[in-house]
C-alpha cells in the first residue's frame, strides 16, 4: 500500500462550534456539517500516567480529529521532514490529522481525556508502528 506524501503543514486546529450557556458549555461535531470526514469510530485516552507517550505510529487511510475533551496534551506530528507540536487544551478545539503521518502524544496533564474521532473502524493493517518502515515509505 502507498503511503501518502501529506506534510504536517496539512494538519490543521479547527476551532470547532461551542454553544455558550451560563450553565456550561456544549460542542457539537458533525458528520456533513463541521468535520471534514464522516465518523465511523471513536476512542478516547484516559487515566494516562503522568511522563507516558501514546501513538507512536502511522495511518494509510486514517483520517482523525484529535480533541482535548478535558485537560491538556501535546500532539507531535513528523512527516518524515518536518515536526510540528500542538498543543491541545480546549473541548472546542480539534487537532484535524490526515493520512500519512507519524504521530506521538505526551505532555498529558492529570486527568486528562484525549478523544479521537476516527473516519474509519479499527483496521491493525492501516497501521505503521514501526519508525524506520514509515521514514522508508516517505521516501
Ligand atoms: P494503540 O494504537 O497502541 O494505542 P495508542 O496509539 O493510542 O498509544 O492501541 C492500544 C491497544 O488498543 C492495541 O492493542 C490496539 C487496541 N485498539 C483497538 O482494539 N481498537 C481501537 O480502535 C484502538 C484505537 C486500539
Amino acid at each position: 500500500m502507498e503511503l501518502k506524501d501529506n506534510t504536517v503543514y496539512d494538519c490543521s486546529v479547527i476551532d470547532v462550534s461551542k454553544i455558550h450557556n451560563e450553565a456550561g458549555n456544549i460542542t457539537v461535531v458533525e458528520n456533513g456539517e463541521n468535520i471534514p470526514f464522516d465518523v465511523k469510530r471513536i476512542y478516547y485516552l484516559y487515566d494516562i500516567p503522568g511522563g507516558e507517550v501514546r501513538g507512536g505510529h502511522a495511518h494509510y487511510e486514517l483520517e482523525q480529529f484529535i480533541i482535548a475533551a478535558s485537560g491538556s496534551f501535546d500532539v507531535v506530528l513528523d512527516d518524515g521532514k518536518n515536526k510540528k507540536r500542538v498543543s491541545l487544551n480546549r473541548p472546542n478545539l480539534a487537532l484535524h490529522i490526515v493520512p500519512g503521518l507519524w504521530r506521538e502524544l505526551d505532555n498529558f496533564s492529570s486527568g486528562s481525556i484525549s478523544m479521537v474521532l476516527a473516519s474509519h473502524t479499527y483496521d491493525e493493517s492501516d497501521y505503521i508502528r514501526d519508525y524506520k518502515n514509515f521514514l522508508d515509505c516517505k521516501k
